[in-house]
């Protein structure tokens, strides 16, 4: 990949003149166009991205795409794709693309289809109770336990794809916060529950904690050889597994080629297919692989996974937006928005760039966000009338999953609602209309009026998908990976790794073995004087 600081690029001193001659223009000036609509659409399979409530022109378009061309947005996809180490300070290659590759010549398709296959016959003999338990009981519990992107992943699409749940209850245990695995296993019974460890590197504090103590509980009820009929481990680092106790025959591996927080579609994602089934699982790789090869194909005015990080770029870099809201109306994708971030903020929060110099732009921008209507009764507030500027995303699907017309009609009405609201506002000409109509007096309409006007011009990006499903799921996912890369490639950082997590890891080591010596620790006085109290000593 080309180390380009993008900020010396000529796209990008265009756009600087660009953005101070069309900044202060609104979005219902930009609407006058009759065609914006058509012109700022892409149609890609089931979905509709209308980008048209952005606060672009087709110029603002044309030179962001320049921009990526200059920074070398093609190579950096050959790259990304052809399976070079991209991942340069880990010296890896960024493949999860390979786990959903349906052509003949996929990167390590044998061992992916070895493992796959694995994971298909492992969850069939679950699913149909083929599988017994140490006391020849079938499984009605997965837990899984992992944190980050071995928890993150896995949650998400669980909770997104309820509708298509099997039979099995499933359970995620990630912090190290022992309330939270006491809470889990209180009402589970040991005989029918298996446990699934996650940890790419096997080694994080939080996953082993919980599985020592799962372990230790379950031998406790149970015993020592039961183990192997109820715990089973994904991770690559299969001598450590060994060392836990864990039987080479309940080992799902995993590669060093696929990021933690982009292993879902991995072994990683061995509690999604267990709780909706391998071939729902396969229907999430197959619109994953649809959304890659859209990535890879379609030229980037028309290319879903580039204009929205072209957008994101735009806001971040030129309007100065430190934040993005992510809105799904569905109730399903509540984790997204936590998925998103970990996604989003872990790779893309970097300042140090490519050449490894420290960066004077903007990179990453802050993520967060709930599903509609909930949010909207929390802190849509402050996106329609605050201070700040923060683009959204709205996410939403034409058919809802339980044909339940009247509340789809409401949820649907609100989400084409809101982004309407955010980009028109309304004037004071339009309050004080209302409150004469209201029959208000005109000097209460005086001392109201300024507090009921919207401003309006906030941007958002309508993602609307015809209905959640596997598949679907499996797309959307795969264009926000997607974007993340796009972002670190203009910005010059490097995503695929998070040297950031480090530190904190670092120093919890050390402050649990103080815990034991606090008079001779070595900490600064705030965290000493919080020790003492901590340990009441
Ligand atoms: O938070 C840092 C991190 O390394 C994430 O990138 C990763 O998803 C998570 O920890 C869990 O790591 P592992 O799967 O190795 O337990």
């Amino acid at each position: 990949m080309k180390n380009i600081n993008p900020t010396t690029t000529t796209a990008w001193k265009k756009l600087q003149v660009h953005f101070q001659e069309t900044k202060d223009v609104h979005l219902k000036e930009l609407f006058e166009d009759q065609n914006r609509a058509v012109d700022f659409t892409i149609h890609w399979e089931d979905f509709v991205v209308d980008y048209s409530k952005n606060r672009i022109t087709k110029d603002t378009r044309d030179l962001l795409v320049e921009l990526a061309n200059e920074v070398g947005l093609q190579d950096a996809i050959d790259s990304y794709f052809g399976g070079d180490a991209i991942n340069a300070t880990e010296g890896r290659a960024v493949m999860h693309t390979a786990l959903r590759d349906e052509s003949d010549t996929a990167f390590a398709k044998a061992e992916v289809d070895t493992v796959k296959k694995a994971i298909q016959s492992f969850t069939q003999k679950i699913i149909s109770g083929d599988h017994k338990g140490t006391t020849g009981k079938s499984i009605t519990d997965v837990v899984n336990i992992g944190i980050g992107g071995s928890d993150l992943g896995p949650v998400m699409i669980v909770e997104a794809l309820q509708y298509y749940k099997n039979h099995l209850n499933t359970h995620f245990v990630s912090n190290v916060d022992g309330d939270h695995v006491m809470e889990i296993i209180k009402e589970l019974d040991p005989e029918t529950t298996l446990f699934v460890i996650v940890s790419k590197t096997f080694t994080t504090q939080e996953t082993l904690s919980n599985a020592r103590t799962i372990r230790k509980w379950f031998v406790d009820k149970l015993d020592e050889k039961a183990v192997a009929n109820h715990f089973v481990a994904v991770s690559t680092n299969l001598e450590a597994i060994e060392d836990f106790g864990i039987v080479s025959s309940n080992v799902f591996p995993m590669w060093e080629w696929v990021g933690g927080r982009f292993s879902l579609w991995s072994s990683v994602g061995l509690s999604i297919a267990l709780a909706v089934g391998y071939d729902h699982f396969e229907q999430l790789l197959h619109g994953a692989f649809k959304m890659d090869t859209h990535f890879k194909t379609a030229s980037f005015d028309k290319n879903i996974p580039v204009i929205t990080a072209l957008l994101s770029v735009w806001y971040n870099n030129f309007y100065k937006a430190q934040t993005e809201a992510i809105i799904p109306y569905t109730q399903y994708l509540h984790r997204l928005p936590a998925y998103l971030q970990q996604a989003i903020m872990e790779s893309n929060g970097k300042s140090v760039d490519r050449n490894g110099e420290e960066v004077a732009y903007e990179t990453g921008t802050i993520i967060w966000g709930e599903p509609g209507t909930n949010s909207q009764h929390a802190f849509f507030q402050l996106i329609h009338q605050g201070t700040k500027l923060i683009p959204a995303d709205f996410i939403g699907f034409r058919k809802s999953l339980h044909n339940n017309t009247d509340h789809h009609d409401k949820l649907m009405a609100n989400f084409f609602a809101q982004t309407e609201a955010l980009m028109n506002g309304k004037t004071k000409a339009q309050v004080i209309e209302e409150l004469t109509i209201s029959e208000v007096s005109r000097d209460r309409i005086d001392v109201l009026s300024p507090f009921k006007v919207f401003t309006g011009n906030k941007p958002t990006t309508t993602i609307l998908g015809e209905k959640l499903t596997p598949k679907s799921l499996g797309s959307l996912i795969s264009m926000y990976e997607h974007k993340i890369f796009v972002q670190g490639v203009i910005w010059n950082i490097y995503s695929y790794d998070q040297w950031g997590v480090e530190l904190g890891k670092q120093l919890a080591t050390k402050i649990l073995k103080d815990f034991d010596q606090i008079s001779s620790a070595s900490h600064d006085v705030s965290t000493m004087h919080l020790l003492k109290y901590y340990k009441n000593s």
